[in-house]
């Protein structure tokens, strides 16, 4: 009796303090897992953070050139120059053809090397997964994969020659990739499921057709033939369909797929449910190039791809886009079942005014972004390799409909050092990242290392201020020379430094790029970073006047900032603008008010 007495007061009392255990043990297992946690994607207002012990993570980066992580010696060597740059990221090749030389057989030393390498350094890796393709050949496959032609097919032109792109309508070759792929997954998840070096993972590499905008492959036709034995299923007895039309495209390419009776049937098969779902579904978001082919080809919900899509090259490549998009699919999703990283791709950009197949054809590109979302709902988002000169142009457009924007490849050029600031200023990107970066034979005096300097100091501000509408980027040269904005309760006037015409190569035929960005702390209150820039504050229309209270330059140590000089004189031309010239990127923090 005592005994049952002392334990309903023990349950009683055991009851009352239950809800604080439980709230105590939650949080400190929350505690506990939350730096532990894998890195991870997280919105933060419009932008999309990378998490990573469990705090966000700016990717000041550079990608290594194809070959350099073949070789732990070879990394050995170029490891003091990536240390000089001042990133913080290094995207690296993990090669298929290396990490299973046979069949089964994998060797994941040049992976451990690698990480190790950079754990010890203190840089974080996103890898590059060199798979089925990189930049749209099958170079990377291994020997067992290449010389075994039969097994794993490759892709066929229009004259029914293999191109070295394997057939993503094969399923021994998505089998092998995958396998390989969750492999390298479940191994990166042995040796740094607790230390997250590395953070990212990109899946294959510059995925796309070249130089046809599709697959000609028998197994790709097959696919596309899902109509014809639909019909012979419901049809066969009572021929109420007597004949098909196999060609629509006559005259749209030089070689059009007149030779190809299988390929011309293969036109007839219906676009698959999930597409149309998602067409109907995502309708008032679909990207506007991407809605205006679907619409100019009457908005069917049914029909095959040339009833939906148009007779034009392009539904070639929408349907390629999708056939490359639901192998990926899988290979991530399996790859993910091992270990779930972030995942994304990255496309080699559309020449403009090019045909599919001139550039290549069906990767990730902007006009695709919704056929490959609906393909890969595993991938997390698409990114681009920027070569071309309209960098902004390029941002913008991935910058749409919730893709975050990372750029994992940019031309190494000086110009790199102004696209970093513009990419994370006014994209809010995730990271940024030069082509080949250990290709410098000085890094101490790369442009971007300058920049990364700069940046490294604000990544705590930019963090912060990512998905408010606090901050904006600026870039320029001689074709686009001022931006106007409005941020902070003032109107921000920013141009190329060379519009004062006080630098002598102003008169200069090109202007070097430049660029910079700047985050509002306050009303009327800026840090301003960059370089080649200067900022004028007219007053708004009707308003009071705007007067500079002060400039200092300065630089933020353990995320706090210490002004240096006061920039009230010459350096602001008394008051009349903030500029910061084309020497090195610098941090100036401003201070406006008004006064009438
Ligand atoms: C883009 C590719 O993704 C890289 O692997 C490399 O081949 C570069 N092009 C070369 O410019």
């Amino acid at each position: 009796m005592i005994k049952t007495k002392s334990m309903k007061k023990f349950i009683c009392q055991y009851f009352k303090y239950l809800p604080i255990i439980i709230l105590t043990l939650a949080v400190s297992i929350a505690l506990a897992q939350t730096p532990n946690s894998i890195p991870h994607l997280q919105k933060k207002g419009s932008a999309t953070q990378l998490i990573v012990e469990g705090k966000p993570f700016l990717m000041l980066g550079g990608e290594l050139g194809n070959s350099s992580s073949a070789s732990t010696s070879y990394m050995n060597s170029i490891w003091p120059t990536l240390e000089k740059l001042n990133l913080n990221t290094i995207l690296a090749p993990v090669y298929w053809e290396l990490i299973e030389p046979q069949e089964g057989k994998f060797d994941f030393s040049l992976v451990e090397d690698l990480i190790f390498g950079a754990r010890q350094r203190d840089i974080h890796l996103v890898l590059l997964w060199f798979g089925s393709w990189k930049n749209s050949m099958s170079c990377y496959a291994p020997e067992w994969v290449k010389k075994d032609y039969v097994r794993f097919p490759r892709s066929r032109d229009i004259n029914n020659k293999p191109a070295e792109i394997m057939s993503p309508f094969v399923k021994a070759n998505l089998d092998a990739d995958k396998k390989a792929f969750s492999e390298l997954m479940k191994f990166v998840k042995k040796i740094d499921g607790e230390n997250h070096t590395v953070m990212m993972v990109q899946v294959e590499n510059e995925i796309g057709m070249l130089p046809n905008a599709r697959d000609y492959h028998p197994d790709a036709q097959k696919a596309f033939s899902e109509l014809v034995k639909f019909v012979k299923k419901i049809d066969g007895e009572n021929h109420t369909v007597m004949m098909v039309q196999v060609e629509n495209e006559i005259g749209m390419l030089p070689n059009a797929r007149d030779y190809h009776p299988d390929a011309q049937k293969a036109f007839s098969s219906e676009v698959p449910k999930q597409l149309i779902d998602y067409l109907k579904n995502n309708k008032k978001n679909l990207m506007p190039e991407f809605l205006s082919v679907w619409e100019k080809a009457g908005s069917k919900t049914k029909g095959t791809w040339q009833e939906v899509f148009g007779k034009e090259i392009s539904t070639d490549e929408i349907f390629m886009a999708w056939y490359f998009g639901k192998y990926v699919e899988e290979v991530t999703a399996a790859g993910k079942a091992e270990y779930p990283l972030p995942m994304y791709l990255n496309a080699a950009l559309n020449r403009p005014n090019k045909l599919p197949g001139e550039y290549p054809s069906a990767g990730p590109l902007p006009h695709l972004i919704d056929v490959w979302r609906a393909a890969s709902p595993s991938i997390d988002f698409l990114a681009p390799d920027i070569y071309f000169p309209d960098f902004a142009k390029w941002c913008a457009l991935y910058d749409r409909g919730g893709n975050p924007l990372f750029i994992p490849e940019a031309r190494y050029e000086p110009a790199c050092s102004a696209k970093a600031f513009y990419a994370l200023g006014n994209h809010q990107a995730m990271g940024f990242s030069p082509f080949s970066i250990e290709s410098t034979p000085d890094p101490d005096k790369e442009p971007i290392s300058a920049s990364y300097q700069i940046l490294k100091q604000l990544t705590p501000l930019i963090l912060e201020h990512q998905g408010t509408g606090t901050m904006k980027g600026f870039l320029f040269d001689k074709d686009h020379q001022v931006d106007t904005i409005h941020l902070g309760g003032y109107q921000i006037v920013a141009k190329h430094d060379f519009t004062l015409g006080w630098s002598p190569q102003s008169k200069d035929e090109i202007w070097p790029v430049t660029g910079g960005m700047i985050i509002c702390t306050g009303e009327g209150e800026y840090f301003v970073a960059g370089n080649g820039i200067v900022l004028s504050f007219p007053g708004e229309k009707g308003g009071k006047t705007v007067g500079i209270n002060s400039i200092d330059e300065g630089t933020f140590e353990n995320g706090t900032w210490k002004s240096s000089r006061r920039l009230n004189g010459d350096q602001s031309h008394q008051g009349r603008h903030l500029r910061i010239t084309t020497d090195k990127p610098e941090i100036q923090f401003l201070k406006l008010y008004k006064y009438e």
